[in-house]
């Protein structure tokens, strides 16, 4: 697959110094702008034969693996651009509410930088432990409350509005700035084209909206001729958008997707709509199986709501909407791009659930051969 270039500096020549130096050009940073970073982006876009072959059709599908940022997610994209903002303006604290990967992100910048971070998360099992364990040990300020994460949001607004505290939620224009570089890598990882097909979990609606942006913009700077279509998804028991109303209790083994109350929904509209594209859901069932497909055809492991992507884009060949944006397009092969958001680490406890546990045997050659179905 060919690389190219937006920009006149080689990723593959130099040394990657993270997405604020590599976009600079884009981003909304200065001189000034002291810049907190982690290298996260250039994350690879990996080809899918597996994927491709189950969808029948005449396709090329790419995931792009955020589970490969630093701490392990796509939310570090936005969270270099929010921490250094917020540092540049003098701000000494941070805080968020999230179903665990904002915070994990947010407590690892806010410690790079010497900020304070607190953080908001919703009750019981609802936050993968990795997660959790990543926020801590940063030593952010974790604060479990008995509601769910759209609670959660909205008593961060309000404290954040009273207090000298930074909004890092993607309520804060930098982090879909920062966000937005995702597009700028699939681009040029494509040899300079956009994919005709966007597939992408949605949640608070930040990433999508983010990813448009940045599709939207390069178009607009004459720097590709086209742009994508747009299919975001919803986790069944969490789906505000495919509905048209909020969820008051949402409900989803992909945690991190289990909210009723989208911040940025009417952006996520605004994608769907100037992209001729769709937001639609997927079951629990298919997720799952999207997840364990990955893991064990592809050899990816991501979180149970990155599969949304691919569990969408499966559901939409089957009732045949593939074909027809073939058509719609008048395209012989469809180049498809879906957002794998974060790393299956995050949640070995929904993995371990998803999949065989080891067989026990004594320390013994002759149970081992057994176990193998080998001849002793
Ligand atoms: N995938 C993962 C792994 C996420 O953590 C999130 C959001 C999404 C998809 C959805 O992205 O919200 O921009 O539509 N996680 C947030 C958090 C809510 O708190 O970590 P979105």
């Amino acid at each position: 697959m060919s690389t190219h270039q937006l920009l006149p500096s080689s990723p593959a020549t130099l040394p990657w110094r993270g997405l604020i130096h590599r976009y600079r050009d884009f981003l909304p940073v200065s001189e000034n702008t002291p810049i907190v970073s982690l290298n996260e982006g250039n994350t690879p876009l990996v080809p899918c034969c597996h994927l491709a072959d189950a969808l029948r059709t005449d396709v090329e599908v790419f995931v792009k693996y955020e589970g490969l940022n630093p701490t392990g997610s796509f939310k570090d994209r936005g969270m270099t651009m929010a921490v250094s903002k917020a540092l540049e303006e003098g701000s000494r604290a941070v805080m968020c509410a999230s179903t665990g990967n904002t915070s994990a992100s947010a407590a690892a910048y806010a410690a790079r930088a010497g900020m304070t971070c607190a953080v908001l998360i919703p009750s019981g099992k609802n936050v993968a432990l990795g997660k959790l364990a990543q926020a801590s040990i940063a030593g952010a300020k974790v604060i479990r409350i008995a509601g769910n994460f759209d609670k959660a949001l909205e008593m961060v607004k309000q404290l954040t509005e009273r207090y000298p505290i930074t909004l890092v939620n993607s309520l804060n224009p930098y982090r879909i700035e920062g966000q937005k570089t995702g597009s700028f890598e699939i681009v040029e990882q494509l040899g300079g084209e956009p994919p005709d097909l966007h597939c992408i979990p949605v949640g608070n609606a930040g990433n999508i909206t983010a990813y448009w942006k940045g599709y939207k913009e390069l178009h607009e700077r004459g720097l590709t001729d086209r742009r994508p279509v747009m299919w975001g998804f919803q986790a069944e028991g969490a789906a505000p958008i495919v509905h048209g109303k909020p969820v008051p209790e949402p409900e989803t083994i992909a945690t991190a997707i289990r909210i009723g109350n989208p911040a940025s929904w009417k952006q996520a509209e605004a994608a769907r709509d100037e992209s001729h594209g769709l937001i639609d859901m997927v079951t629990d069932g298919e997720i799952t199986e999207a997840y364990r497909m990955l893991a064990s055809r592809e050899g990816i492991f991501c979180e149970p709501a990155s599969a949304a992507s691919v569990a969408g884009l499966l559901k939409m060949n089957k009732l045949g909407r593939l074909e027809e944006l073939r058509k719609r397009l008048g395209k012989k092969t469809l180049r498809i791009a879906c957002v794998l958001t974060g790393h299956g680490l995050k949640d070995p406890s929904y993995a371990t659930e998803c999949a065989e546990p080891p067989v026990e045997v004594p320390t013994d050659m002759a149970a081992v051969l057994e176990c193998l179905g080998l001849e002793p």
